[in-house]
């Protein structure tokens, strides 16, 4: 951070990172939404000033919010700026819900959706990565500004800022996976999306293999120069550097762990509030509604459990909580009806004190009550079926200082790479799977303190600092190369 002082930062995200709203008696007030990504991004602002900019999504009324001006400060401070990019009922529609969403979300996850290619959508998603581009123009005050552009949202973004601002630092994040170049090649607009990503000087993934894969599909699909050595490609006379950056969370503050209630008093708590029996073991889920996290095949697992294992059939409760996201797009929906369906099978099948076996809560839940779930669970069931990295698994481990509770970690979440000491399984595999959680209800507490203990030092090392300090680091560097050679 420190070798960036002085330069100008400018953020592009879809999220913003306040929330504006206006209170019944018309003042102001603002929430700051649960996020990974601010927490990561905003202590960078808070040290180098600059503008963020975002898609006013939750501010609900924009008179509200950019009343005089379209910028906006964050609350309590003036250390940098919020401008908002409102959009269009129709560019919504069209760039987040339709190409951002049923185009790019399915075609970089594996999880077997298929893809929906509309024209109209590719042309407002263009559209609004222009604006965008527009905003970082306008905003910029210096002609060297450091971009940090955050996911697929705005894989155009880097090369329409590029053509305006050749000597900008533009750093660009993306946050999902990145698939092989046969799975990307069916974009109708691969080439256009490659060639935007490109006017970037640094090109982040969480992993290496997504760098890989997107190194490929450069090779494949355009006329670029590949330095595999140096992870570098060579487009149009610029370079951009490709390199994996693995995301991660703020390791909580020893106020913030003063704060929250002992596992035996979060347990109680949880067992109250659902109506969960004193004797019953507990696992959790924790995942927005989307069909990528896992969440049919790991009811499939906790049937299977039921089946096979008829100890648990009254002595355990899977408690799952999915957060309404993207609800108004068909396959979400369908997605939800299907997994209410499953729940209800199961419990019917299996009615655990009468109260059934699956807790399915559908809603939003407070970054409080999720603490007190995962600190109630003595397993934490993650079973992505494709994952950038996949958060859950390290808030779960940051929550448990008791270093008891396993974790059960699908393999195809970048974060299983860091966290081996998790039963790491196929979520696919669904007899595996249950296996595993038969194995992590079972786990005697030495084993389960061993592998917590080991789990919890990784992530308090590796935190979302880290992350957004090694990514500035290497912007500063490629800022220096760059000066450097202009002067030669
Ligand atoms: C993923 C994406 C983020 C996105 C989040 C929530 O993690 O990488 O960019 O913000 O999902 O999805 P939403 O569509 O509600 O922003």
């Amino acid at each position: 951070r420190t070798q960036l002082r002085g330069d100008e930062i400018l953020v592009v995200s879809n999220r913003e990172p306040y929330i504006h709203e206006q209170d019944p008696a018309g003042s102001i007030v603002v929430r700051r939404p649960a996020s990974g990504l601010v927490t990561a991004v905003e202590p960078v602002m808070r040290a180098c000033s600059g503008t963020w900019i975002a898609h006013g999504s939750g501010s609900a009324d924009r008179d509200v919010v950019d009343r005089h001006d379209r910028v906006s400060l964050p609350p309590g401070q003036d250390d940098y700026r919020l401008r908002r990019v409102w959009l269009t009922e129709e560019q919504e529609q069209g760039y987040y819900y339709g190409f951002a969403n049923e185009g790019l979300w399915p075609l970089c996850h594996v999880a077997h959706v298929r893809p929906v290619f509309r024209e109209s959508d590719w042309r407002h998603y263009r559209e609004v990565n222009q604006r965008f581009a527009d905003a970082v123009v306008a905003e910029a005050r210096s002609d060297d500004p450091v971009v940090l552009v955050q996911d697929y949202h705005f894989a155009l973004l880097p090369a329409m800022v590029r053509s305006r601002l050749p000597r900008a630092t533009i750093l660009t994040f993306w946050h999902i996976p990145w698939p092989n170049p046969e799975s990307f090649g069916i974009c109708p607009w691969r080439d256009e999306l490659l060639e935007g990503m490109l006017g970037s000087t640094i090109m982040g993934f969480h992993t290496p293999t997504h760098g890989k894969n997107f190194l490929e599909s450069v090779d494949r699909y355009l006329e670029a120069r590949i330095e595999h050595e140096h992870s570098t490609v060579s487009f149009r006379g610029e370079q951009t550097f490709v390199a994996a950056y693995p995301i991660s969370i703020e390791w909580p503050t020893a106020s913030t762990l003063a704060s929250w209630a002992t596992p035996e008093a979060c347990r109680a708590q949880v067992r109250a509030t659902l109506g969960i029996p004193e004797d019953h073991r507990i696992a959790v889920g924790v995942d927005r509604f989307d069909y990528t996290k896992g969440i049919l095949e790991r009811l499939h697992a906790v049937e299977r459990l039921l089946e096979k294992y008829p100890q648990w059939r009254d002595t355990f409760t899977f408690v799952q909580v999915a957060a309404p996201t993207r609800a108004s797009l068909e396959e979400y929906q369908a997605f939800q009806q299907r997994i209410h369906a499953l729940a209800e099978r199961i419990n019917r099948r299996f009615s655990a004190g009468g109260r059934g076996v699956v807790r399915l809560l559908a809603q939003h839940h407070e970054p409080e009550a999720v603490t007190r779930l995962y600190r109630a669970a003595d397993a934490c069931l993650v079973t992505s079926l494709h994952d950038g990295m996949n958060l859950v698994c390290k808030e779960f481990v940051a929550a448990r200082d008791d270093e008891q509770g396993v974790l059960v970690l699908s393999r195809f979440a970048g974060a299983a790479r860091d966290l081996p000491e998790a039963l790491v399984v196929n979520p696919y595999h669904v007899e595996e799977v249950a296996d595993a959680l038969h194995r992590a209800l079972t786990m005697p507490p030495a084993e389960q303190r061993e592998r917590m203990a080991s789990l919890r030092s990784t992530v308090r090392e590796f935190n979302v600092y880290r992350w957004a300090g090694h990514m500035l680091a290497d912007a500063a560097r490629w800022r220096l190369r760059e000066r450097v050679s202009r002067r030669v």
